[in-house]
């Protein structure tokens, strides 16, 4: 019997040495630890011997029980790190490989332009005042001193909707009511960055949306002198210290007195080239001091308050500063526009 044990020992480690993966390891597990192996058969059958046999058999039975398990065990751990490796060799990376490029996505060039302005703006202590694009009648013309059939409406060609009062904004000064209604009766320093839309004809030139970047500074004593300030500090950050500006007188009904800032042409230092149609001067913005009516209907007494407003589009002048030829590029999507900023 002692033989048979130490037979039935042997075969089971050979067998096991020759399993060479995880369904042969299970087989043999089977085979040789299962209930009906040769050895379970063995120990299953102790209680048929005499009793002088019965303690040496069972204790060489279950050594060799023990054996086995243990031997297993081994071999299985073995088996699962071999495996392992063959994975991890087969989904081998290259660490030293270069990586794939991200294509990764970057501003707009509308939205550089308004970062821009918003950074000059703030570094004078304007906050940025968000106004709505659909607006009635009310705000985008009466309120800013253009009852209707006044001429000066001809100037914003407008968008309706099915409402005749409720229109797209064709200017972003509108929202100096807005501004003054909420802020009223305290003192004003904000900028009004918005989309606006026009009627018109598009062209290199004008397209139905743009955007425009408002200000608006209302206080005790604002003066002339601070838009004129204001707006030329502004001119010098965005196109160089040496930038020189002018105001020209001009006319809108929401401001008293008005003017146009140009300023010198960055392109050919003033002396005359095509950017600047040879006049040495490019437009930048509209501006004046805050109409009394406007400022009545924003709330504040025209007698105590006084304040200037300025309208620019930053698109013109992201146009001039990188000479772009066509405003339509800016909403045109074309890759091989925006990927040039
Ligand atoms: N709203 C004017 C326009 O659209 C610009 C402007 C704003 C002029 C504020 C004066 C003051 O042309």
């Amino acid at each position: 019997m002692l033989e048979k044990l130490d037979q039935i020992e042997r075969a089971a480690l050979t067998a096991l040495e020759a399993a060479s993966d995880t369904a042969a390891l299970e087989a043999w597990r089977v085979a040789h630890l299962g209930r009906s192996a040769p050895l379970m058969t063995v120990l299953g059958d102790l209680g048929r011997l005499s009793k002088e046999e019965r303690p040496a058999i069972g204790k060489r039975g279950n050594a060799v029980k023990r054996r086995l398990e243990e031997a297993y065990a081994a071999k299985a751990e073995r088996l699962r790190q071999a495996e392992l490796e063959r994975a991890m060799r087969a989904g081998a990376l290259d660490v030293t490989l270069p990586g794939r490029p991200v294509a990764r996505g970057r501003l707009h060039p509308a939205t550089l332009g308004l970062r821009d302005i918003y950074t000059i703006f703030a570094d004078m202590g304007f906050q940025i005042y968000r106004s709505r694009e659909v607006e009635t009648d009310a705000y985008n013309f009466e309120l800013l001193n253009m009852p209707p059939h006044h001429p000066a409406r001809d100037n914003w060609d407008t968008f309706y909707t099915t409402n005749p009062n409720v229109i797209l904004r064709t200017h972003t000064s509108p929202g100096q009511i807005h501004a003054m209604r909420q802020f009223c009766p305290e003192p004003i320093r904000v900028i009004l960055p918005g989309m606006c839309y026009r009627y018109e004809q598009i062209t290199a030139r004008a397209d139905i949306q743009f955007y425009q970047v408002e200000g608006l500074a209302v206080g005790h004593r604002v003066t002339f002198t601070d838009l004129k300030g204001t707006l030329s500090g502004f001119a010098r950050r965005l196109f160089g210290q040496q930038v020189r500006t002018r105001f020209r007188a001009d006319h809108f009904p929401f401001t008293e007195p008005s003017a146009e800032m140009d300023v010198e042409c960055f392109v050919c230092g003033g002396k005359g080239c095509p950017v600047c149609k040879q006049t040495g001067w490019l437009e930048i913005l509209g501006c004046g001091m805050v109409h009394p009516t406007v400022l009545r209907n924003g709330g504040y007494d025209p007698t105590v308050f006084s304040g200037f407003a300025f309208g620019m589009g930053p698109q013109r002048i992201t146009m001039l500063k990188h000479r772009i030829e066509d405003i339509r590029y800016f909403f045109q999507n074309d890759m091989r526009f925006l990927e040039q900023f």
